[in-house]
């Protein structure tokens, strides 16, 4: 039972993360938004806990983790702690963080199915089937040879002795509460997706492993282990109290937010395992769309992922909170670049917010001796105060419905709005004039209007907002302000306000998006052994993601040198090309586009090494070509492979590798 009059409670959570690799900005956009809910819910009062965490069990991580040569206990230990570093820098941590391999989560797991057998839904079983290892997951009706329908790897036919669940005996119950909680699955495209797969009918489902190892095991049923998804379902349980959730009374959970691709398992599965041990039922899973680069799915294996931190480092992590909420529908796919970022902020946060905000003040600071001026309630002030109500109300309810785009819209019309009372009303020839009462008027207003969007503002970009609110003179943290916050009018006179300070500085173009993109391939780079004062590394200074060979070096993080088998340096294919062409890359100082002859083809390769090298002198010159890499865009232009380099690192200067005797093109070195 609640308290009387205690706030009520509302329990977000991001999905769970793989610890096989480090977060894209897809896995961020997941994090971001749950953020924003987070502190908008927060805004209206509610007591908020939202949950995110690492999903460390399964196949991949014992690959990964054999890869890298350490145990898998070990291996997830330093993947775990980097995605809690990464984002606790970017200020969208969790207020709890749930690791799978907790024992509070093992305690969870064990539990709930001693719940479910208890209650006749599970039993011991035979399964053959064609199995997808890097989904985790069987793949219905595939036959031998198969490929996986969603990433094309190929299947493994697996035969195992496994607890099943009888997911089959949910068909109508999961019918009747879809029914009858419509809100249940969002948006309606992905409750209809839903609605059908279930309507045609549902399989028993296996949820234990006899042929993995790292995994929690069944209590007195050595060798099984949990399935990844009974496992990792669990966890937004094992976050708030476990089998004492009662305790905490944060279950069931408000809102699931889950990308679209996993939407199958958070709407029937888990609702099923939970009704199947009488335990409530979340109230919303919400699937969002994927984030595309170049019109495919970002992901490690396609080789086109975009890191955060570099974007983070160049732009400042409000200016992609605000791109990647503004620029995608919320529930659709979006795509991303690096362009349409800087142009954003530019227009948006630069000219827009950020423009408002100091000549706002900058006028208070000139015509009113940095204090809020008296309002007059005017004709100007109530036309504007009539904007901002309706842009209040406009942001109020898209927020609610998570439409968070059209919220940033209302906002930024309502900046739109106080920027044409300022070009319209002139305060700079009011203050000729000596227009007093009228300058007041005009400036309390865009100071007024200004706070109110700011407010508003706060759950997407809340850093800059904080900034913006401490020059208006306000005391106290935005974050601690509610929804009563923006009734017009608080805005007290006489309020002394701060010195402006530019909070979005305008960013150049082609170098912010230079700067990011040599980030990027530098964080991609396969970890170096521990800094010496000069250190020369073999690297490969050309497109294409290092992170795509799978080397154990890419996927974890620095942490020493890190020792490889044989099998995993045969898997880079290194081949000896000779430059045809070279040419500079329009807008890029540092890259040129090359075409390479590699025995069996030419290939494009664009490289960054246009600081040292002239196209021209480059012609006929004999390189090392990493020629299996995925292929990749370098400032809009396709990159098919790398060239090899040492990198002279105090200097940032690549030297191209090359060989003392002549080699016939196309030669693989090994
Ligand atoms: N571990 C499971 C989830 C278990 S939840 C009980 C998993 N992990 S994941 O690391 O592969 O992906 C987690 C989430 O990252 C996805 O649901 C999705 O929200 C997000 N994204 C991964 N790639 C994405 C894009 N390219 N774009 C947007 N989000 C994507 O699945």
């Amino acid at each position: 039972m609640p308290t009387p009059g205690a706030k009520p409670k509302f329990y977000l959570t991001t999905p769970i993360y793989y610890t096989n690799g480090l977060p894209h900005i897809g896995h961020t956009y997941s994090t971001i938004v749950c953020d924003v809910i987070r502190r908008y819910k927060r805004m209206c009062g509610f007591d908020v806990v939202m949950t995110t965490g690492t999903d460390e069990h399964g196949v991949n991580v014992e690959r990964s983790a054999r890869a890298a040569g350490v145990p898998e206990a070990d291996y997830v230990n330093r993947m775990a702690s980097e995605w809690r570093k990464i984002w606790d820098d970017f200020g969208i941590q969790g207020d709890e963080f749930i690791r799978t391999t907790e024992p509070q989560h093992a305690r969870t797991v064990q539990w709930l199915f001693k719940k479910c057998r208890e209650n006749g839904y599970v039993y011991k079983g035979h399964y053959t089937g064609q199995y997808c290892v890097f989904d985790n997951a069987f793949v219905n009706d595939a036959k031998p040879g198969d490929p996986c329908p969603d990433c094309g790897r190929p299947t493994e036919t697996i035969t195992e002795e496994n607890y099943f669940f009888k997911l089959s005996s949910f068909q109508d119950r999961l019918l009747k509460y879809y029914d009858e909680h419509p809100e249940f699955i969002q948006p309606e495209a992905r409750r209809n997706e839903v609605l059908s797969f279930v309507q045609g009918g549902l399989r028993d489902l296996s949820i234990t492993r006899t042929s993995i190892r790292w995994g929690i095991p069944v209590p007195d049923e050595s060798p099984h282990v949990f399935y990844v998804w009974f496992d990792a379902l669990t966890a937004y349980l094992s976050a708030v109290g476990g089998p004492d959730f009662d305790r905490r009374g944060y279950w069931p959970a408000d809102l699931h937010l889950v990308g679209k691709e996993i939407i199958r398992f958070h709407a029937v599965y888990w609702p099923a395992f939970l009704m199947a041990a009488d335990l409530p039922v979340p109230k919303q899973i919400w699937a969002h769309g994927w984030l595309l680069m170049d019109s495919a799915k970002m992901s490690k294996s396609k080789g086109n992922v975009v890191r955060p931190r570099p974007i983070v480092n160049v732009m400042g992590m409000d200016a992609l909170r605000y791109y990647l909420l503004r620029e995608t529908v919320f529930g659709q796919d979006g795509n991303f670049s690096y362009d349409a970022l800087v142009t954003r902020f530019n227009a948006d946060l630069a000219n827009g917010l950020g423009n408002l905000a100091s000549r706002t003040l900058t006028m208070i600071e000139k015509y009113c001796g940095s204090q809020i001026p008296q309002h007059a309630g005017d004709e100007a002030e109530t036309a504007l105060r009539a904007n901002a109500e309706s842009a209040i109300s406009a942001a109020n309810t898209n927020y609610t419905q998570y439409s968070f785009s059209l919220a940033l819209e209302a906002i930024w019309n309502l900046i739109t709005r106080v920027d044409e009372l300022i070009t319209s009303q002139k305060p700079w020839s009011l203050a000729e004039q000596k227009l007093q009462t009228q300058l007041n008027s005009v400036l309390y207003s865009a100071a007024e209007a200004l706070r109110i969007a700011t407010i508003l503002a706060y759950p997407v970009i809340p850093a800059s907002t904080e900034k913006i609110w401490k020059q208006l003179g306000q005391t106290g943290p935005l974050r601690e302000q509610g929804i009563d916050a923006l009734k017009w009018g608080q805005l007290k006179p006489s309020t002394r306000i701060a010195k402006s300070e530019p909070v979005f500085p305008r960013i150049e173009k082609t170098d912010a998006i230079e700067r990011m993109e040599a980030m990027e391939q530098e964080a991609n780079k396969p970890a170096a052994p521990a800094p010496t004062p000069q250190t020369t590394s073999a690297s490969a200074v050309a497109g294409g993601s290092p992170a795509a060979t799978g080397t154990a070096a890419a996927a974890a993080p620095a942490a020493g040198p890190v020792k490889i088998g044989i099998d995993d340096f045969m898997k880079v294919e290194l081949r000896v090309g000779q430059i045809q062409t070279a040419e500079r890359v329009a807008g890029a100082d540092k890259l040129l586009k090359l075409n390479v002859d590699i025995g069996t083809e030419v290939r494009q390769i664009v490289a960054g090494i246009a600081t040292v090298y002239e196209p021209e002198k480059l012609v006929g010159r004999k390189v090392i070509v990493v020629a299996n890499l995925a292929p990749r865009k370098l400032r809009g232009v396709e990159s098919n492979g790398m060239i090899v380099a040492a990198s002279i690192e105090a200097e940032n200067r690549p030297i191209l590798a090359g060989f003392l005797e002549d080699v016939p093109v196309g030669t693989r070195l090994k």
